[in-house]
């Protein structure tokens, strides 16, 4: 199937057989689709929560507009950005860089000194925002990438962040969560969106030529 036919068929799934899993296998295809999402500067500024641990959803339930979505995938997928850039991570990926290409630490010093300075120049609040809109284009390609194996997903960002941030821990590793993919089996009986058309713009109302 190609690109379009996969985006056609996917949905935002509102129910999940429970008790049915995605295979590690496609897990990893998801994940590997997320990771190799680009990113502004190549800085990859979040991390890809993987939950499989059926205690850890429960405690998420409550806090979720859609409780039973949480409760029975097979994993959810939180997106979760740094919660500020700073020189440090910076240098740290440049590293990465520069050890991986062959070339001399500091061969991209002129750039990383531009992009320090100006997202010194930025408030946390302004820099968090830019960061999550990069996670963003990462679950769009981890939602096609669902598609193009078939497993059922549903893209959420109706759930209480707090909540997630406090059980995850994720202040001690330095980051706050974004939006999430509930991936599972999707339950045909109770997937009450699942039969119904799906609704876009028309080509002719979305795009605006020049
Ligand atoms: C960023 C984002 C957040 C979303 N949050 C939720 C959500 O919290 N709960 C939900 O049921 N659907 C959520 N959706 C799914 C959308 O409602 C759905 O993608 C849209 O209605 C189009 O339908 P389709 O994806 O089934 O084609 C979200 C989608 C996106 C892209």
């Amino acid at each position: 199937m190609s690109l379009l036919e996969d985006l056609n068929w996917r949905h935002a799934v509102k129910a999940f057989k429970p008790n049915e899993t995605v295979s590690q296998e496609n897990i990893d295809k998801i994940v590997e689709a997320a990771r190799l999402a680009p990113t502004s500067s190549g800085l990859q500024p979040f991390r890809l929560l993987v939950v499989e641990d059926q205690d850890i959803k429960n405690k998420l339930v409550k806090g979720a507009l859609n409780p039973e979505c949480m409760q029975e995938c097979s994993h959810v997928l939180i997106f979760a950005g740094w919660k500020d850039y700073s020189e440090q991570k910076i240098d740290e990926v440049y590293d990465m860089t520069t050890d991986k290409r062959g070339l001399p630490r500091g061969r991209f010093s002129s750039y990383t000194d531009q992009l320090k300075a100006y997202v010194g120049s930025k408030s946390a609040e302004e820099n968090f925002e830019h960061i999550a809109r990069q996670a963003y284009i990462a679950m769009g390609l981890a939602l096609a990438q669902a598609a193009e194996l078939k497993v059922d997903s549903c893209p959420a960002e109706g759930f209480s962040t707090d909540l997630v941030d406090e059980v995850l821990e994720l202040d001690k590793l330095g980051l706050k969560s974004i939006a999430l993919i509930y991936v599972g089996v999707a339950d045909p009986e109770r997937d009450w969106v699942g039969s119904m058309a799906k609704v876009r713009l028309p080509t002719e109302d979305f795009v605006i030529n020049y």
